[in-house]
């Protein structure tokens, strides 16, 4: 590792501390100049660091950019190798993540952007991801799997999503089926999961878990079709400088669950945490919209619904959910 990531990387996990420029000399085995050196190329990418001269440096908790080392340093020991890129800004991390996958990216690469000019939701909507307010990232998975199992990834990326959001945030947050993350009513994670498959065979190559997070995106900031709907993780000011650690959180958990998806268990984790399940829904599908009683979701990840006394089930590709 250079000594600028080995100093971001003692930095960050004393993010608010001061440290000497002695003490990261001694720790590293290098001069005060190097650390000095790697200081300002850290200041240069955008970390706000102060510097006092008789005491040292300290990461300031309002600093929040986001590198693939600040990602890479919360990750469990078992994914620290990932390739991870982080873009300042890219018209949509899934479109690059599936040029990649072609180009024969391996199981677990990661894309981040701090911002997308044209980020997508699911049926061709637009998903609004402005610059240094949330996490815009796509994983690109190669499940040894076949394409029923690979629906599921959608369900494990959703929980993989809500334990990380029950780790850094006191709102309990909700899924709404299939890929929606609620809080406080208003959704703040859509997630968007598209395969890459191969032309002549049919097969399933990749599969790419594209995730988009409202961290602490203003609420004036929102277009008009969106402030009534849409919702930012922190809108009260309380420290948000969590980027990097969040979705080192959500990388965690979604290779995590979805390398072992034959172990149903998160299922009941999404079930108990499903804003529709019990209810009466609205569903659209085929351009028509019908009313239903959601209940249950079966182990495809696939709502299972009472309508007219009897029972249906519905995919994810072709039917959008509201609540009654
Ligand atoms: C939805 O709400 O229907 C899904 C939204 C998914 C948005 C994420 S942001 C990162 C990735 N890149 C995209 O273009 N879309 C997904």
């Amino acid at each position: 590792m250079s000594v600028k990531n080995e100093i971001l990387n003692i930095l960050e996990t004393n993010k608010g501390k001061t440290i000497s420029g002695q003490e990261l000399a001694d720790i590293l085995d290098v001069s005060r100049t190097a650390v000095w050196k790697a200081i300002n190329l850290l200041k240069q990418d955008g970390y706000i660091i102060d510097a006092s001269s008789n005491k040292g440096y300290s990461l300031s908790t309002s600093s929040d950019v986001v590198s693939s080392e600040s990602i890479r340093m919360f990750l469990n020991e078992e994914f620290k190798e990932i390739p991870i890129s982080v873009f300042k800004s890219l018209p949509s991390t899934n479109t690059k993540a599936k040029e990649e996958a072609i180009l024969n990216a391996v199981h677990g690469t990661v894309i981040f952007s701090d911002e997308q000019t044209s980020g997508r939701g699911r049926f061709g909507r637009e998903f609004f991801s402005p610059a240094d307010s949330g996490i815009y990232m796509s994983i690109i998975l190669k499940p040894y799997l076949n394409i029923s199992s690979s629906v599921l990834i959608t369900t494990a990326a959703a929980v993989g999503v809500l334990r990380a959001l029950d780790k850094f945030t006191d709102e309990e947050a909700q899924i709404k089926w299939v890929n929606d993350i609620f809080m406080n009513g208003k959704k703040v994670c859509g997630i968007l999961t598209e395969a890459v498959t191969d032309f002549e065979s049919g097969n399933v190559e990749s599969i790419i878990v594209g995730i988009g997070l409202n961290v602490k995106t203003k609420m004036e900031d929102f277009p008009d079709d969106l402030k009534n709907k849409a919702g930012s993780l922190f809108i009260n000011g309380k420290d948000t400088s969590i980027r990097s650690q969040l979705a080192a959180e959500i990388i965690n958990n979604i290779l995590t669950i979805s390398n072992n998806l034959e172990n149903k268990e998160f299922l009941k984790e999404y079930k108990s945490r499903s804003l529709i399940l019990g209810k009466q829904i609205i569903y659209t599908k085929n351009n028509k919209v019908e009313e239903a009683f959601a209940q249950d979701i079966d182990d495809s990840g696939r709502l299972v619904i009472v309508k007219d006394g009897k029972i249906e089930v519905l995919s994810s590709g072709e039917v959008s959910v509201k609540i009654y």
